[in-house]
Parts: C-alpha cells; structure tokens; sequence
C-alpha cells in the first residue's frame, strides 16, 4: 500500500504542477477524489488487505487524502491570483492621458460591452429589442405597477417633457409592457416562452459626478413561461453572469424594492478582484451589487396581457435590470462615469478591440 501511494504521489504532484485552469485542476480533483477516483480504488484495495495491515494502511490513505485536498486548495488560490493578475492587467493598460494614434475610428466602450452582452444572450435564445428613448407616463411607471403619485417615482427623478405625458425614460423596464404585448400572443397560442432583452439609453436628473451621470446605459431582460419560479431567476442570474464575466461567479440575493417585481431582489456577485476576502473594489464587504431583479409582479403580467384577472398566476416571470454603463466601468476600469459622454476621442478610441 505504501508503495502504491507513493506511486500516485508522484504522479499527482506531477499533474498537479501541469494544471493551469480551474476547469482542468476540477477534472484532476474528479480524476483523484470522486467516488469513482483513485482514492476510492485505494479504499477498495485496503478492504482486501488482512486484518492487522488494514490500521496502518487506512490511515496512510487518509494522509494522503487529507495532502491531496490541501494541495488542490493551494493550487486554486494560485490559479485564482494568475487569473486575476491577468485581468488587472488587461484593465491596467486603460489610460486617459495617451493620445490617440487611431486614425479610422472606433467603437465607443458602452456599445462594444453591449454588443458581447446581446450576442451572450442570443446564445441563449434571447431576442434583442429596440426601444424608444421618448416614451409615455403609462409605460415608463404605471403599467409597471408605478401608480401617479407613488412613493417609488421619486426613486427616478425623471425628465418630463413638455409635450403632453411625455418623459425621457428613466430606465429600460418602460419597454416591459411593449415587449409583453409583442411576444405574449406567440406564449398565449404557440407555448413559446417570452425571452427578451432590451438594452437603452436612460435618462434621470442626476448630480453629476464620477459614479453618476444624467444620461446612461441598462439592459433589460425578462423571461415569461408557465412554472417560471425563484430558482430558474437564480440558476439563470448566476449562469448569464458566469458567462459575462468568462468564469463561475458565486450570487447572493439580498431583498430590495421595486414595484414592479414581487418578491424582488438585489443580485450581488462575490468580488472577483480579492475572491470575497474583501478589497477596496468591494468596500471591503466582499460583494459587488450588480443587478436588481425579481419575480414579475402579476399586476405587470395583467397589463401586458398575459394573464387574466381570472388566472393571474396562469404564466410567471422574471426580470433583471443590469447597468451596461457600470458593467463596462468594472469591465474596463473606468474611474470616471463621465468620461463615457466626453467625446474624448483620446479615452475613447482605446477600447477598440479588447
Ligand atoms: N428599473 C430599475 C431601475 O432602474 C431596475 C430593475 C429592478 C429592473 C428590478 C428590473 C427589476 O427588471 O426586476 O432602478
């Protein structure tokens, strides 16, 4: 038996040192630890020993078990630093004094984030819509569950224009009852789930400074199916986010208010930068807030005409509200909110093609 783990020691140590990825450390773990793995196949080895070898040989096996795990934990903390070094890196090289020696233009950052999010989402089978910038009071607030004279429209100090009921809208969600009334006859006769996103240019009377701006970007998303529940809202934040980020994300859901969810929530992702240890990208609370979300308050279903007052939990749904101007601050860490409206051609024709 000791010659037999010594044998695999080596060849672990091996491997180990090999392995550059969490993705291949996890298949090696699985190779070493599973239950169909070489630990395993040594316990089985031990149940044909005789009796006054088995003591020793278990607790050699043990040993070895307990330094297999403790090396794999190290091993991931490198590749996590590795992997985060690589990121700071590539954020570094973003620098708002260089003069810019492109001479054929180039994408602004907002639409280059933009641009990947919506092709992650059609990916997944998500239409990409357009919505007006100019829309009325009934979309922007009421048939999202925003009656007149609501607490919760003083959260968005909105523009109204003089042109009767008319406002800039103040967040994506105002394309809700737009898309619902578009897709819920396709759900309502064909079965087909609603699965929309709808990115747009915002507009709310902010004081401006380097985290707020008057005029910024979110992207909408809801998805509308029968038995749509909590855990397809949490199983699906945590999958799109992994993919944004282009590796697993851990999600927490806190409560927060919005009327026009219920329950609903915000969605915080454990700081990629220091790994939920805590840092000065995180407050030092170890999470980052990045997307309020919720179940689709059944007031909103009603509105867009998908469920009936008979039957007002007939469909469920969900909807999340990312900030595509803060995503692509953290993405490509952008201290000043406000170099995105500059039109500084010197910051803004870096980003091309990263
Ligand atoms: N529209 C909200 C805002 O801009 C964000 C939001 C919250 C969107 C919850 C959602 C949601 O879809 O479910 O403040």
């Amino acid at each position: 038996m000791k010659e037999m783990i010594s044998k695999l020691k080596e060849q672990f140590d091996s491997k180990l040192k090999e392995v550059n990825d969490l993705g291949s450390l996890e298949q090696l773990r699985l190779d070493y630890m599973s239950k169909k793995g070489r630990i395993s196949e040594l316990m089985k080895e031990l149940a044909k020993l005789p009796n006054d070898q088995k003591k020793e040989a278990g607790r050699l096996i043990n040993s070895f078990k307990e330094e297999v795990t403790k090396h794999f934990e190290n091993r991931r903390d490198q590749i996590i630093k590795l992997e985060e070094q690589v990121l700071i890196n590539a954020t570094e090289s973003y620098d708002d004094s260089m003069p810019t020696n492109n001479p054929c233009g180039s994408y602004h950052p907002i639409t280059l984030v933009q641009r990947e999010l919506e092709d992650i989402f059609e990916s997944m089978g998500f239409d990409v819509e357009d919505y007006n910038e100019i829309v009325d009071d009934y979309h922007c607030f009421e048939a999202l569950n925003i009656p007149k004279y609501h607490p919760a429209r003083d959260m968005q100090d909105t523009y109204y224009l003089t042109t009767k009921n008319q406002l800039l809208k103040s967040h994506t969600s105002a394309a809700q009852n737009a898309i619902l009334k578009k897709y819920g006859k396709a759900l309502r006769e064909e079965g087909r789930p609603i699965k929309a996103v709808f990115p747009g240019r915002c507009f709310r009377n902010e004081a401006i400074d380097a985290c707020h701006e008057n005029t910024f970007f979110q992207m909408e998303g809801i998805m509308v199916d029968k038995n749509i529940s909590v855990s397809n809202l949490i199983y699906f934040m945590k999958t799109m986010l992994s993919q944004v980020f282009g590796r697993e994300v851990t999600v927490r859901l806190r409560p927060g208010f919005f009327p026009f969810v219920e329950p609903g929530f915000e969605l915080d992702i454990k700081c990629l930068i220091c790994n939920g240890e805590g840092c000065s990208s995180c407050k030092n609370s170890g999470w980052l807030e990045l997307c309020p979300c919720g179940m689709i308050h059944p007031n909103v279903l009603k509105y867009g005409g998908i469920n009936t007052e008979e039957d007002p939990y007939e469909y469920t749904g969900f909807a999340f509200g990312l900030g595509l101007t803060r995503l692509a601050m953290m993405k490509y860490a952008v201290k000043d909110i406000r170099t995105f409206n500059s039109g500084d051609l010197d910051s803004l024709s870096q980003f091309i093609n990263r």
